[in-house]
Formats: C-alpha cells, sequence, structure tokens
C-alpha cells in the first residue's frame, strides 16, 4: 500500500504514520509528501525520512488547473494507493479528487459532521468545542469530497472536554489522539475491516 502524504505545516500526524511504519504496526510504504508550503515542517520531516517530496502550490503553478494536473501526475508516478491529507490547506483539484474517489482521507480535529466546514480549522475547531459547552470532543478520520470536512466518516475516537479545557490543552488531548487513530484506521483499511467504495 503506498501512501502519498499531503501536509502543509507540522505534519506530526505523517510523522506518527511513518513511525507506525517503521515499528511494524503498519504494513504500508510511505511513498511521498507533496507540500504547498516550501517552509514546512513536513518537507524537513520527509528529507529525514528519505521520503521524495514536492513543493507544489500557486507558486510554482499559478494555474490552479496545471497544479492540479502535476499533483495527479506525483501520485501517479508513485503509484499511489491512498493519498492521506495530513494538516493540508487547500482543497484538492478536481482531476485529482476524480482520480482518487474513495482513497483520500482527511483527519479533522473534532467530532464531525460539528465543528467542521470552512474556517474551522486550528484552535478555532477547539475554541468552538469549548464555546459550545461540550462535554466530549474527538478525532475523525473521514474520505474527503469536494467539500471541507464533508466525506463519510471512517473512524472517530473521543476525549473528554474538561471544565478547565483551553483551546490549547484541548487541541493538545486531541491530538495525541489523532496520533493513535490515523495509523489504526490506515491498518483496518489494508487489513479490510474498513472497505472504501470502489
Ligand atoms: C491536525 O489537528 C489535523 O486534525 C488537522 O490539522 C492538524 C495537523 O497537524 N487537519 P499536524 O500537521 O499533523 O501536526
Amino acid at each position: 500500500m503506498n501512501l502519498a502524504f499531503f501536509a502543509s505545516h507540522g505534519g506530526s500526524n505523517m510523522q506518527a504514520i511513518i513511525d507506525s511504519i517503521k515499528s511494524d504496526r503498519l504494513d504500508a510504504k510511505p511513498a511521498v509528501v507533496i507540500s504547498n508550503n516550501s517552509d514546512s515542517i513536513a518537507i524537513q520531516r520527509a528529507i529525514k525520512e528519505g521520503i521524495p517530496w514536492y513543493h507544489l502550490s500557486s507558486k510554482t503553478h499559478p494555474d490552479p488547473n496545471q497544479l492540479d494536473g502535476t499533483i495527479l501526475e506525483v501520485l501517479e508516478k508513485y503509484e499511489t494507493d491512498l493519498v492521506i491529507l495530513a494538516g493540508y490547506m487547500k482543497k484538492i483539484g478536481d482531476k485529482t479528487l476524480d482520480a482518487f474517489r474513495g482513497q483520500i482521507l482527511n483527519i479533522h480535529p473534532a467530532l464531525l459532521p460539528k465543528f467542521g466546514g470552512k474556517g474551522m480549522f486550528g484552535k478555532k475547531v477547539h475554541q468552538a468545542v469549548i464555546a459550545a459547552g461540550e462535554k466530549e470532543s474527538g478525532a475523525t478520520v473521514h474520505l474527503v469530497d469536494g467539500q471541507y470536512d464533508h466525506g463519510p466518516v471512517l473512524a472517530q475516537k473521543k476525549v473528554p472536554v474538561l471544565e478547565d479545557d483551553t483551546a490549547d490543552s484541548l487541541a493538545e488531548r486531541v491530538l495525541k489522539v489523532e496520533h493513535q487513530l490515523y495509523s489504526e484506521t490506515i491498518a483496518d483499511i489494508i487489513a479490510g475491516k474498513i472497505s472504501l467504495p470502489g
């Protein structure tokens, strides 16, 4: 199973998956890393791990169609089976979405369908969860469609929201769970416990 990672910033979820592979908890290959941000820690991680990486963005490809086409070429070059969005802040282009429909996964730091959608990222998610008085939050792995945080949910893991939580403390608790859930979900897909459409 060849995994292609898309990451814009820290890439800690990507790293957790790579670590699962390195410790034989996940039978997959980190085939390629794509980042829209040439300064991302995710690219530094790819270099350190010896994984091929590409900076592909509106800077390298001002025409969105060409960017989409180039991303698709890279995915095909590395014989990608699953696309793993790990803190990727851009929408996936139509060509890539069509070619990999049902094979693109994302992780979101809340219990979707609550607290997702455009603008719901980073601290804003956890601030909204606390402001709504939720007693629990968590992480969701879902398939990607054309809308933000919208496709079918594949797996969720819950954490409590504590009375004295700040967005930072809740984010930290959720991120720990994300690091487990993403690898476990990919392992379940590989083992056939979760089946993807098509
Ligand atoms: C995570 O909270 C993930 O749920 C969201 O973006 C964040 C990425 O963190 N989609 P990292 O780059 O994996 O550290």
